[in-house]
């Protein structure tokens, strides 16, 4: 419909007006110039049934403190000082891995990411726990699959089989995220994690953010924190597995500078390419596909009068397909970035982690991540996708494959660590 229809489109989704906005210029006006006249949409809105009022649902003054709150947990310093810990629990990961195996490529990445959000954020809850509140985040996050449910949003008031499995795993995540920040309020050690910032966060008047809110934050952060990057992961793998040249490719440089030990942050640099992978993924692959907003004031975008409460969806999947930026936009080239290409490109028509004020806090760290735990696992491992798999992306508030991805494992022969 972009493509045909332009650049402002008006949708017919249910009542009220819908819009998709699929030009750079609509993105800018929306996340960045008039960003203080919208408010997330709808479907955020009721991702506050999973995450309350946590950085990424929440609004307004109180948004704006929490955020500043956070900052400090992903500075540059800090995020380098989690790379050991990414690739030193890939690693660990990687252990039972051999040759000839199969294995289901988004598990092994959602328990690889949760792990590391763990560790890295909240000093590592122990592996059960982290396994039990990724298996009740997957149960909770099906309804944002469901169209039905997400069109008649009070069904899940009523006792009809969905809506309890949801209710039940909402509870589960509930007292798994309070038991691990009542837990920490009894340890005499100090921490330095982000946990521990918003424990010992005070406002102006000297009160402590209640069990509630760092309830909202903790889950926010392992829900955002995890998903997005174990999809751009399992992606990755996919992509990389149909396009041998791309992977020997990767493969030649990762043997160059890291022909006898894993990855560190302080290679990156040396990593052009493999880093070129994660960013031509993230173009066609965008975990956050599509990104909502409702016009909390009236507004004009590229010439069109928004009214308040229109819904809007920032066609993050189109603009990264869109030719005038992208030449033969839908091939799979990283090739594409290594002459510098982000550099050139128009604000916003590159937008994994969104932009202005609403931006993803862990871009530094979701890119580092990807890269480090690419490095880290093909440098190893060659992953074959098998065949007669469904590859198609299902569009749900992240962009997952709508099947199991099935692999088989290859040791690569040379590297060894
Ligand atoms: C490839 C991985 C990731 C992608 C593609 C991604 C994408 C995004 C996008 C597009 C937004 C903006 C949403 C909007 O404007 O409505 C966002 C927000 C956010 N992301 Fe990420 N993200 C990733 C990884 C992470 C990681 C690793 C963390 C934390 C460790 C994280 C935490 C957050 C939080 C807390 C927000 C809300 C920020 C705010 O509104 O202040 N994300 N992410």
């Amino acid at each position: 419909m972009a493509r045909t229809h332009g650049p402002v489109v008006e949708l017919r989704l249910g009542p009220g007006r819908t819009l998709l906005l699929s030009d750079p210029e609509g993105l800018e006006q929306v996340l960045l110039s008039d960003a203080r006249h919208c408010i997330k949409d709808k479907f955020l809105q009721d991702l506050r049934r999973v995450v309350g009022n946590g950085l990424l649902t929440s609004e307004g003054d109180f948004w704006r403190r929490q955020r500043r709150l956070a900052q400090p947990a992903f500075h540059r310093q800090k995020i380098q000082g989690y790379g050991e810990t990414m690739v030193a629990l890939t690693e660990e990961a990687l252990r039972p891995w051999g040759s000839g195996q199969l294995r289901e490529l988004r598990d092994e990445m959602m328990t690889l990411t949760l792990a590391i959000v763990g560790q890295t954020l909240f000093s590592s809850p122990t592996e059960t726990i982290a396994q039990r509140v990724g298996d009740a985040m997957e149960i909770v996050m099906e309804r944002y699959t469901d169209p039905v449910a997400l069109l008649v949003p009070s069904l899940v008031d009523y006792p009809l089989p969905g809506s309890l499995r949801f209710r039940r795993a909402a509870g589960e995540l509930d007292r798994l995220v309070r038991g691990i920040i009542r837990e920490r309020q009894r340890e005499a050690t100090p921490r330095e994690d982000l946990l521990a910032m918003l424990l010992d966060a005070r406002d102006e008047d000297g009160s402590a953010m209640d069990e509630q809110q760092l309830r909202d934050e903790v889950i926010t952060l392992f829900l955002a924190g995890h998903e997005t990057t174990a999809l751009a992961l399992s992606w990755i793998f996919v992509l990389l597995s149909l396009h041998p040249a791309a992977d020997a490719r990767l493969r030649d440089e990762l043997r160059r500078v890291l022909p006898d030990r894993p990855p560190s942050p302080a290679d990156i640099p040396e990593l052009p390419y493999t880093e070129a992978v994660v960013m031509e993924t993230l173009r066609l692959y965008p975990p956050a596909w599509s990104l909502g907003r409702e016009a909390a004031a009236p507004l004009q975008v590229q010439g069109y009068e928004v009214r308040t409460g229109d819904q809007m969806f920032l066609n993050v999947w189109s603009l990264h397909r869109d030719p005038r930026f992208f030449p033969d936009p839908e091939r799979f080239l990283p090739e594409r970035w290594l002459d510098g290409l982000a550099k050139k490109l128009p604000r916003f028509a590159y937008a994994p982690f969104g932009g202005g004020p609403r931006q993803c806090i862990g871009n530094g760290f979701a890119m580092m991540e990807a890269t480090l735990l690419l490095a880290t696992i093909a440098r190893r491992f060659r992953l074959e996708l098998l065949p007669g798999q469904n590859l198609d992306p299902l569009p749900s508030i992240t962009l997952r494959p709508r099947g199991a991805l099935r692999v088989r494992l290859h040791r690569r022969e040379v590297a060894s660590s």
